[in-house]
């Protein structure tokens, strides 16, 4: 499968697209005499959230503002970005997407389109090319540098246009008009798609081939980031630390450079795959003070024969090293993970030896999921798939173990005074506020009058502060804000 970089030509198509929807909407709007409005809705991982935020950039330089109401509000173009990683996701799709069919006969006009990871699953499109003729426009994630060509035919030809590319294709951020939906965080997504081929996981599938975005663009985009006030940049990837830019450029060299602007007081990234984590990237968080002190590295198993059934490339016994080598080198830490249950084949002995890693690595947060088949991924089709009844036990058991850790690792915090990054209100009514420490711990924080600080809307959003925490939950450790920084 070939990898695409756009050019300036898809650029000029692109902007002249936008040009011609910015006509079309701003006459529809004339007619109905009000401004149209649209609504993305984003399923899915970060990745999906940062397709979203240049989904909406797009939309919003097409003249349209975002709809105000609730998730499945009728704006008059309404987007799904979808996602697959597990069934669950499917059903969400399909379950919202009837409700539209009454209300696109009553608006004529309303447009609705799809894209995201579930649309380059075949069933899927089958599915709505079949039972759904009331959407207009299909897409897929790798073609989103189309989206206004594609969105602009198929309101010309009045069909539902289903354009799925066989090619996958690297846009740079600067392609784009992006809409970040934080002002103080930016997704910046440094690489794209995915190798691996985890016999369990549909993302090789939906997303394509790996691909880097260029080093040089990256800074650049960095350097915009830090001069417009972004305190916090999310490096993305499927899996960031396959990295690979010109001149042999790796994603250590990335979260170095990222790491010098000192207007970024956070420095995150996420997804990093054990295979191609480097002691260089460990050395980086270790001693960059704006580098987040956390790792997140998906164990997935604690049984060898599992994880070489998952095609993960690593024992477990190579896996605590690492843990352990992260655990030693970075002072404080926190390490998080994904682990599934129930794969196929999976015995009470693997499971076992699951909670057993679980215990040796003590994760400070773990997502835990019951493994569910993708249509077209290998697993799908391997004998031994474990009844419910086993998954839902096996995962209680798993749950409850990573949740004792977790509360241990917030009890920990407990009577300590730390630095946090204001995220926003968590709770308006009793002005609750929410941020998280360097080591990714959520901390809810209310903060006392006699301060006297201003906590006007979206005035504290990105600043740091530091919080005495006094109480530790499951998945948070609440607190109260002792001062604020930089005043
Ligand atoms: N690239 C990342 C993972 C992205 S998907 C990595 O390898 O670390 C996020 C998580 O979803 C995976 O780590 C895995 O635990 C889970 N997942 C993926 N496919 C799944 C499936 N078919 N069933 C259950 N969980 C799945
Ligand atoms: Fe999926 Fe594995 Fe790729 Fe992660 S590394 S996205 S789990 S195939
Ligand atoms: Fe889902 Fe696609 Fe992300 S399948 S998890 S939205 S890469």
């Amino acid at each position: 499968m070939a990898i695409i970089k756009t050019t300036d030509n898809d650029k000029r198509e692109f902007d002249s697209a936008i040009s011609e929807l910015y006509e079309y909407f701003t006459s529809l709007g004339a007619r109905k005499g009000r401004g149209l409005t649209y609504n993305v809705l984003t399923y899915g991982c970060q990745l999906n959230e940062s397709d979203s935020e240049k989904l909406s950039g797009m939309l919003a330089e097409m003249g349209l503002t975002p709809s105000e109401g609730g998730e499945l509000d009728a704006a008059d173009v309404i987007i799904f970005n979808t996602c697959s990683i597990r069934e669950n996701a499917d059903r969400h799709l399909f379950g919202n997407l009837g409700a539209f069919k009454a209300l696109k006969k009553e608006h004529r006009d309303m447009i609705i389109g799809i894209g995201g990871c579930m649309m380059k699953v075949p069933e899927n499109v089958a599915r709505i090319k079949k039972s759904y003729p009331y959407v207009d426009l299909v897409f897929d994630p790798q073609q989103l540098h189309r989206f206004p060509v594609l969105l602009r035919d198929s309101i010309r030809s009045k069909k539902q246009l289903v354009n799925i590319a066989s090619e996958d294709y690297i846009a740079e951020d600067s392609f784009f008009p992006i809409d970040r939906k934080r002002k103080f965080r930016a997704l910046v997504p440094i690489m794209y798609g995915c190798n691996n081929f985890c016999t369990y996981c549909i993302v090789p599938y939906a997303r394509g081939r790996e691909r880097s975005r260029s080093f040089d663009e990256i800074v650049r985009e960095l350097s915009e980031l830090a001069s417009k006030g972004y305190k916090e940049v999310m490096l993305l990837g499927q899996n960031v630390n396959s990295y690979k830019g010109e001149d042999g450029k790796t994603f250590a060299d990335i979260l170095r450079a990222a790491s010098e602007f000192k207007e970024f007081s956070r420095v995150r990234f996420m997804s990093s795959h054990p295979k191609d984590l480097s002691d260089e990237v460990i050395d980086i968080i270790a001693t960059r003070p704006n580098v987040e002190k956390h790792l997140h590295l998906a164990m997935q198993s604690g049984s060898d024969k599992v994880l070489k059934a998952m095609n993960r490339p690593y024992t477990i016994e190579k896996f605590l090293n690492t843990a352990e080598s992260f655990r030693s080198k970075v002072e404080g830490g926190s390490l998080t993970t994904d682990i599934i249950v129930g794969f196929p084949g999976e015995t009470e002995e693997d499971f076992l030896e699951t909670l057993d890693a679980v215990n040796k690595a003590k994760f400070d947060a773990a997502f835990t999921f019951q493994y569910s088949a993708r249509p077209g991924t290998k697993a799908a089709a391997f004998e031994d798939q474990i009844p419910q009844d086993i998954v839902t036990d096996r995962f209680g058991r798993l749950t409850e173990l990573t949740n004792r850790y977790a509360e241990e690792s917030n009890a920990r915090l407990v009577g300590k005074t730390m630095e946090v990054l204001i995220e926003g209100i968590s709770k308006a009514g009793d002005m609750t506020f929410s941020g998280r420490t360097v080591t990714n711990h959520l901390v809810n924080f209310t903060i006392p009058e006699e301060l006297g600080i201003d906590i006007g809307p979206d005035h504290l959003e990105g600043r740091l502060c530091e919080v005495r925490i006094d109480r530790a939950r499951p998945y948070s450790v609440d607190g109260v804000l002792v001062s604020l920084k930089g005043e």
